[in-house]
């Protein structure tokens, strides 16, 4: 079976055991998948966040880090918050960003035990990253850090629409691909 298997809909309802949050620094909150996780998780979810410690003065989570919190009210039992690079046309490395954000937060699921996870499209909303890179980056680090045997029985990228759905979809030869070392 496939490790990783691309799902149609609303990230907070999935019974996984960790779900991972396209946050910004603050990690108080915002619009997106970041409001949707807050207005589900509930008041001590917040609370919660507040508590995570400041790098530096409203910073928690510095953009490619992860920091992970309790779901309380979600099915989930784990969040786990990620900044991603804001896109500026991919010349200020944005693509390795986002690919640090892939592995700490892989990492993160690990070191919690969290042998589901799901993530949602991170940067591809507000950020505007361009999904089809982002897709790519997404398996190519999912597919790497799990090379070692064993850590997670399913990870899944969400697609909040039909569309991004079949960007992930199609990701998938692109990534082997990008996987794959050059013919000697
Ligand atoms: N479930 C799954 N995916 C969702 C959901 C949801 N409930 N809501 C939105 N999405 C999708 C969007 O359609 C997009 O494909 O998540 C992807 C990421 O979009 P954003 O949430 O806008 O995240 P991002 O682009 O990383 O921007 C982060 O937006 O909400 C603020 O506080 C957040 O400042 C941060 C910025």
């Amino acid at each position: 079976m496939d490790l990783i298997r691309v799902c149609l809909g609303d990230i907070t309802k999935l019974e996984v055991d960790a779900i991972v949050n396209a946050a910004n620094e603050l990690m108080l909150g915002g619009g997106g998948v970041d409001g949707a996780i807050h207005r589900a998780a509930g008041p001590q979810f917040y609370e919660a966040c507040e508590k995570v410690e400041q790098w530096r003065p409203g910073v928690r989570c510095p953009t490619g880090e992860a920091r992970i919190t309790p779901g309380f009210d979600l099915p989930a039992k784990w969040v786990i918050h990620t900044v991603g690079p804001v896109w500026h046309g991919g010349g200020y490395g944005e693509a390795n960003v986002l690919a640090n954000c892939y592995r700490n937060c892989l990492e993160l699921a690990v070191e919690h035990g969290a042998r589901t996870l799901a993530f949602p499209a991170i940067s591809c909303g507000v950020f505007g990253f361009p999904a089809e890179r982002a897709a790519v980056i997404a398996r190519r680090e999912i597919s790497c850090f799990s090379l070692v045997e064993d850590l997670f029985d399913e990870i899944l990228l969400v697609g909040y629409d039909e569309e991004m759905c079949d960007v992930l979809e199609s990701s998938a030869l692109k990534a082997a691909r990008s996987l794959t070392p050059p013919a000697a």
